[in-house]
């Protein structure tokens, strides 16, 4: 189809790439009648004049089966109508949009992520969604391409480990006011979205798969979008000083990577990302018990959000300097591994007792931090973590948690988050002193104390002077089920944030 933008993005060659067939996107100023459904918007209160148009086409059937079923477009309602008329196409699906005044970017891609969902499991493979029936508190350039990036995202699927992977999909056929401005809109949206699944198959990939070196070898591949990367082997890390990093990947043959991913979209101080990349969290020799463990192929999506994001960037061609610098390692048991008493010293130059081996991720993160700091004096810097249990019990999944003394920093951010369905919730730093040692400088878990806030307060002696925000997203970055712009399995959770607080500040 011409000007179709192919969502499955000729960019990722990735073995990991698993969209099979994507989602299409036409924009254009008419209905397409030969689709298999129509979609129309409907809001509580006075109809659109674009839907009362149709309606009459369609014999007032829109509204007559609005009566019957009592539909009141509350948001995110949907109502199918088959018609009796001439008027194609006959199936009709009316989407609630609630009062059209709080229609914003968040809302409408969630709407689009759940027509998505239900046009798939009801057989629909094209479907012309009609966007003069639609107002929101944004343009209506950006409710079509919002909805079309709800409904790309929810698409994304981790399926290749199934003999048959679900091929079904949507093609489809937007009516727009201003084609060129909602394509110039989505397209960067759809960069967005090539972060995003980059960022989910990584956190999908089983772990076996997914060492710090296939790690790696997969952020190499952003090598082609220009965008620099560097791989520092243990030997190397031990030589710069990097203990913390070099220790918790002692438990595996590969042992711990650092992959540093810049991105010099300009000439300005850089921005520097920290993720945390634990391959596989066994919890070493304070080993994980339980259920807790089955999930921990996830305990790198962090260093997959930040790599994500420079992808994003580097897609979107944005005139930004990102660098992202991930700290890999899988921690792991065996004769090798550290011991719960080992004492390790940092880059930084601050010794840690590590107490226990479970708490491993603000060891990683502690010398990707001074690495970060030492070789590109970031303006600002964020890292990224699936660091603490005690995160989930705080504010449970639907939120991460966000630490920084920088009031202004929480403030954007915060704000980024709800444009795009990520949301922060502040909690305190503190607990500084129940992290003093008899041995060392430091160690690496608190004595007492609420246990986000005191892993939080461990990374802080890290940051130094620069600004510096610390965003825990255990439990935000795995799905069990499908919801909104969610599919299940790695959701990429921080991409979308990050693009949307870097690309509006
Ligand atoms: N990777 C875990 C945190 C985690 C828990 C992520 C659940 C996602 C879901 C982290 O390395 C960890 O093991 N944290 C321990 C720390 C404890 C030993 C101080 C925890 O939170 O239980
Ligand atoms: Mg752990
Ligand atoms: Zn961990």
């Amino acid at each position: 189809m011409k000007n179709a933008i192919k969502a499955s993005a000729m960019a990722i060659a990735l073995s990991l790439s698993t969209q099979v067939n994507a989602a299409e996107f036409n924009f254009s100023t008419k209905i397409n009648n030969k689709a298999h459904a129509l979609v129309v918007f409907y809001s509580q209160g006075t109809p659109s004049e674009a839907f009362t148009k149709l309606d009459s086409q369609y014999n007032n059937q829109l509204t007559h089966t609005i009566d019957i079923k009592r539909f009141d477009g509350k948001f995110g309602e949907m109502l199918e109508v088959i018609s009796t008329t001439d008027s194609q196409p006959q199936q009709v699906i009316i989407v609630g949009t609630g009062k059209e005044q709080q229609l914003d970017k968040s809302a409408i891609a969630k709407l689009g992520g759940n027509l998505h969902a239900r046009l798939i499991s009801n057989d629909i493979t094209t479907a012309s969604v009609v966007f003069d029936s639609v107002k929101g508190a944004i343009s209506n350039a950006e409710l079509a391409a919002n909805f079309a990036h709800g409904a790309n995202l929810r698409d994304h699927r981790f399926e290749k480990y199934k003999q048959k992977p679900s091929t079904a999909t949507v093609s489809y056929h937007f009516d727009v006011e201003h084609v060129k401005q909602t394509r110039n809109t989505y397209s960067i949206l759809h960069s967005i979205e090539q972060g995003v699944f980059l960022a989910r198959d990584l956190t999908s990939e089983v772990a076996t798969q997914m060492t710090p070196l296939d790690f790696a070898n997969a952020a190499k591949e952003l090598e082609s979008l220009g965008v620099e990367i560097t791989v520092l082997a243990p030997k190397q890390l031990k030589e710069l000083g990097m203990g913390a990093l070099e220790a918790v990947g002692r438990g595996s043959e590969q042992g711990a990577r650092l992959v540093v991913a810049h991105y010099k979209g300009a000439n300005d101080t850089p921005i520097a990302l920290v993720g945390k990349g634990i391959t596989f969290d066994s919890g070493g020799y304070s080993i994980k018990t339980g259920a807790s463990i089955a999930r921990m192929k996830s305990d790198m999506a962090g260093a997959a959000a930040v790599l994500g994001t420079v992808k994003a960037m580097a897609l979107a061609k944005a005139d930004k300097n990102v660098v992202a610098v991930m700290g890999m390692a899988a921690n792991m048991v065996s004769q090798f591994a550290v011991a719960p008493g080992d004492v390790v010293r940092t880059a930084e130059g601050l010794s840690v007792e590590i107490v226990n081996t479970d708490a491993e991720g603000r060891l990683v993160l502690s010398d990707a931090m001074w690495y970060a700091r030492e070789h590109f004096k970031p303006e600002i810097m964020i890292d990224v973590a699936t660091l603490t249990g005690s995160k989930i019990k705080a504010v449970g999944n639907d939120y991460a948690a966000v630490f920084s003394k920088d009031d202004a920093l929480i403030k954007e951010l915060t704000f980024a988050g709800k444009q795009v369905n990520e949301n922060l919730w502040r909690l305190p730093l503190g607990y500084k002193s129940t992290l003093s040692s008899d041995i060392a400088d430091l160690k690496n878990l608190g004595s007492t104390g609420p246990g986000a806030t005191t892993a939080a307060s461990f990374l802080e002696h890290f940051a130094g002077e620069t600004r510096w925000v610390h965003i825990d997203i255990a439990g935000n970055a795995l799905a069990t089920k499908g919801k909104d712009e969610i599919s299940p399995g790695g959701t990429g959770f921080g991409v979308r944030l990050l693009s949307e607080w870097l690309l509006s500040n």
